[in-house]
């Protein structure tokens, strides 16, 4: 028993949980993700999994990409960065509802699926039809020779290396690496993007890791002081718009798998239509308002949220003053394209979850009625 433990704490090296570890491990993990794949020098991308079925990619009809959890999230950044920057319309499905619902794919269709584990049940089947419709089946898994891995037809894995804790980080990451690298390319082969912003996007995105480095190092002491203030908070909601709405929906599951608090993601333009009644002032709202894509929009929301007195944690560019006026708390990250700055919002919002849950006394690592791993429907 002593031996295991001691095993258990080497493993974590160093830190109090895997969660923990996991997150820290964000610019590594991002890096051997992109590893091989992006050579800024020679001005390419290399994945074989692309390059190999590029015509079944360029005449896609639609590209539907099938998840659960936070997968699905991953998934719903794929479908704004694959939309933007390839100009192939894409529907982002649940794989417990697309398997149920008969599914209009054919021959013509790409059918994409993210899973971690590459063993989840729903995700599985919805695939196994897809394949049956005549789909050209895609993977992105972090397991590697999961199950499937082994059914799709190609595919590309995230190198995460393995994710122990229960609510994933790390893997999250790496998807949206492996999706942005499929965009692009897929853009830059297709006459969607000139070389000029191929260019720009790539050399950007081979910097992210360095940026995740640049915000842990800033945040990390921030975070883990104001989450002393919401430990005791019994709702959440998480705002964001365009690229970083899905990043919102993703930070309010992080808090609730492990905290246990009830949150809610939602586009910020919606909270018109049902949360702003919630707000008050025992409510704290996550906002996401990076200086891209429509800050002045989210200054707006932000201003309504503080006329009804609701608590606002800012994430925002690096330098912004107009949100950060106005939020109680303002938690910075650096300037970056707008596609990629879910990457950089993600961090702290993993950062709170964890310090709430450590301070409510969860079990970060193995939150009570989840599983890694579901292999059951
Ligand atoms: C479980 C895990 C989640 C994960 C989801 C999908 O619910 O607890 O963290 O996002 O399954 O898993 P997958 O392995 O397919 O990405």
């Amino acid at each position: 028993q002593e031996l295991k433990l001691n095993l258990e704490q080497i493993e974590k090296g160093g830190y109090e949980h895997f969660m923990l570890k996991e997150i820290f491990e964000q610019p590594k993990s991002i890096h051997d993700t992109m590893r091989g794949r992006i050579l800024v020098d020679e001005g390419i991308i290399k994945m074989a999994g692309i390059w190999d079925h590029l015509e079944r990619f360029k005449n896609a009809h639609k590209i539907t990409i099938i998840a659960c959890g936070t997968s699905w999230h991953a998934g719903l950044i794929g479908e704004y960065l694959i939309e933007e920057f390839a100009r192939i319309p894409v529907e982002v499905e649940y794989a417990s509802e697309f398997r149920y619902r008969n599914p209009i794919i054919s021959d013509k269709d790409v059918v994409i699926a993210i899973s971690q584990s590459g063993e989840t049940a729903d995700t599985m089947a919805a695939l196994k039809l897809a394949k049956e419709k005549g789909a050209f089946i895609y993977g992105i898994c972090n397991v590697v020779d999961s199950s499937i891995a082994r059914i799709t037809d190609a595919g590309s894995y995230t190198h995460a290396g393995p994710e122990i804790g229960v609510a994933s980080t790390k893997a999250f990451t790496a998807q949206l690496t492996i999706l942005s690298l499929i965009a692009i390319k897929l853009g830059h082969h297709n006459g969607n993007l000139s070389k000029q912003d191929f260019m720009k996007l790539i050399t950007e995105l081979d910097n992210i890791p360095n940026k995740v480095e640049e915000v842990l190092a800033s945040t990390h002491d921030y975070v883990k002081e104001i989450s002393k203030q919401y430990a005791d908070a019994t709702n959440f909601l998480y705002l964001g718009r365009g690229y970083n709405y899905p990043a919102a929906l993703e930070g309010a599951l992080k808090l609730k798998e492990i905290s246990y608090i009830h949150a809610e993601g939602y586009p910020a333009a919606e909270m018109k239509h049902g949360p702003i009644a919630l707000i008050d002032e025992n409510m704290p709202i996550v906002i996401i308002a990076p200086k891209k894509g429509h800050y002045d929009k989210i200054v707006s929301n932000v201003q309504e949220i503080k006329a009804r007195k609701g608590k606002v944690i800012a994430v925002v560019t690096r330098g912004d003053e107009q949100v950060a006026s106005m939020a109680d708390h303002v938690i910075e990250i650096p300037d970056s394209e707008e596609c990629f700055s879910p990457i950089l919002a993600s961090v702290p919002l993993q950062l709170l979850a964890y310090y709430i849950a450590v301070l409510r006394g969860a079990n970060v690592d193995q939150p009570r009625n989840l599983a890694k791993s579901v292999t059951v429907e």
